[in-house]
């Protein structure tokens, strides 16, 4: 019924443990007495990628019990010790990076090259929250009394809720969990119920290590196979954070839910990307980062491109250079050497994306290249990268479609370009080519791009993990992974101390 943290050792045996870490994923991964369980399949071929059991009610009170009293140990461990242990669990990705990576991509569909691109932002994640375990910095402040000091300290905050999204099954989890880790927190993740396998195998690698620190339980799993746990786990006031990745409309219910109880939430939800190009930009560069913005993942990064805003001046070259490196796109097995791009996660997303594209023609689009369901191709969850050429008024440029679909806006200046770029509820990522550096800074400027992430001359996707990751707006404010994203899952304490002989009160106050 459950895979958590006790139960681990119960519901696998060595063998599928081993199989699982190191790369083995046709069994059953957890097996119980006649509990539900979770078919995982893959995009691409239909077949069995493992069945994992899901956690039962009784199952969720036993994983929330075992880790406040974990939380309880582990919080007092010094800080670079809990690194060690963090730095320990980034050499088990290491190690197993290729097949943990070829899981990803049986499971979820994204080429070999992005499977393993994503252990290694796991990997790149654990080396941050080592480094930071010797720092979590808190400050000293001057008082304004005689003989008083006063400190701002950061205390670990608790267990922390993770919910995760099918399309980096991994890495959005290590972002949180090495994080919370270091800071003294335990992690209770929820993974999405379409990449169930790869959460039992990262979990599980992560689990290994922890065990030798006899601290097992600072990672554990709650599988579902629909929203019932996260719900759960939303609402649950013994659980001070929540950390959600996912659409903006289950991000809205995570914040009301939690919102109600005063909890903390960190969110990551949908993005609505816009690159912007200039007549001055180097149009390779140009192309290769929309190619990878759009195609990579088949689309289904939060990242993704969905939107190219190309100067009037240059639109038709741009298109036709575009078009023809969107023509050579290799589709198919994500395993396969030279593929750049899988299937789509389901026959709900080809759905979708098919949706789009009907509405987007209906509206007056044209259809550039794409826009078809390869038949009779596998799972038969593939479809083509699409380019849609449209203009402002285009409905459909106001929401995310999971799927490589990119509409091209032809604009006729960069304020211009800034105005479409905004215009959208998401607030996640944005990029402008161009080599001109006062265009460059106004794109960055107060006024410029509204987005969490600003790039220049590359694609919307691919953020490093060093940086605070996340958007604004609908997209949710979280930000999660590098620079100071470890002080939301800390507390913080403001502590004034008196080392003088009497009472001297603040604001002046004489109180006799
Ligand atoms: C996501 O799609 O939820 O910046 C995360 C990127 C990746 C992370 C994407 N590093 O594209």
């Amino acid at each position: 019924m459950i895979f958590v943290e006790r139960d681990m050792k119960d519901g696998f045996d060595e063998a599928t443990l081993k199989s699982i870490s190191h790369g083995g994923w046709g069994k059953t991964a957890y097996s119980n007495d006649g509990g539900q369980s979770v078919r995982s399949i893959s995009p691409s071929d239909g077949s069995l990628v493992g069945e994992v059991s899901v956690a039962s009610e009784s199952n969720y009170e036993q994983v929330v019990e075992d880790s406040i009293e974990v939380f309880r140990e582990w919080r007092k461990v010094p800080a670079p010790e809990r690194g060690a242990l963090v730095r320990e669990v980034g050499n088990a990705f290491r190690d197993s990076k290729r097949q943990l990576g070829e899981l990803v991509s049986r499971e979820v569909g994204k080429i070999r090259a992005e499977g393993e691109g994503e252990i290694q932002e796991a990997i790149d994640i654990a080396d941050f929250a080592v480094g930071l375990s010797r720092q979590l910095y808190g400050l000293i402040i001057q008082s304004e009394r005689l003989d008083h000091r006063m400190i701002e300290q950061w205390h670990p905050l608790g267990p922390v809720g993770v919910i995760t999204a099918f399309n980096f099954p991994v890495a959005v989890w290590a972002w949180n969990a090495m994080i919370a880790a270091v800071c003294g927190d335990v992690v209770i993740w929820k993974p999405s119920a379409l990449a169930p396998v790869s959460a039992v195998a990262a979990n599980s690698i992560a689990r290994e290590v922890a065990k030798k620190y006899d601290f097992e339980g600072i990672f554990s799993l709650l599988i579902d196979n629909g929203s019932v746990l996260g719900q759960r786990l939303t609402g649950d006031r013994r659980i001070p954070l929540i950390s959600a990745t996912g659409s903006c409309e289950m991000g809205r219910s995570v914040a009301e839910i939690v919102g109600r109880r005063l909890g903390r939430c960190i969110l990551e939800l949908g993005g609505n990307n816009a690159v912007t190009i200039l007549p001055d930009a180097d149009l390779d560069l140009a192309v290769s980062g929309v190619l990878f913005g759009a195609v990579g993942t088949a689309g289904q990064r939060c990242t993704s491109v969905r939107r190219v805003l190309v100067h009037e001046a240059i639109a038709d070259e741009f298109t036709s250079r575009l078009k023809k490196v969107y023509e050579q796109v290799r589709i198919g097995d994500p395993l396969e050497e030279g593929v750049l791009m899988g299937p789509l996660i389901n026959q709900s997303a080809v759905e979708k994306y098919s949706m789009a594209l009907r509405r987007a023609q209906q509206e007056g689009a044209e259809i550039v290249c794409g826009g078809n369901v390869i038949q009779g191709k596998g799972s038969g969850n593939f479809v083509e990268p699409t380019l849609v050429r449209t203009n402002r008024k285009l409905s459909l440029l106001q929401e995310e479609t999971f799927a490589p679909i990119v509409y091209l806006v032809s604009i006729k200046s960069l304020d211009e370009a800034i105005d479409i770029n905004n215009e959208v509820s998401q607030g996640l990522s944005s990029s402008l080519f161009s080599r001109n550096m006062q265009a460059v800074e106004r794109f960055l400027s107060a006024s410029g791009s509204d987005c969490g992430i600003a790039n220049i001359n590359m694609g919307t996707s691919g953020a490093e993990i060093g940086g605070a990751f996340g958007g604004e707006k609908d997209t949710g404010g979280g930000r999660e992974a590098g620079t100071d994203s470890w002080k939301q899952y800390m507390r913080r304490q403001t502590c004034s101390i008196n080392y003088g002989n009497s009472m001297p009160l603040a604001q002046g106050i004489v109180f006799s």
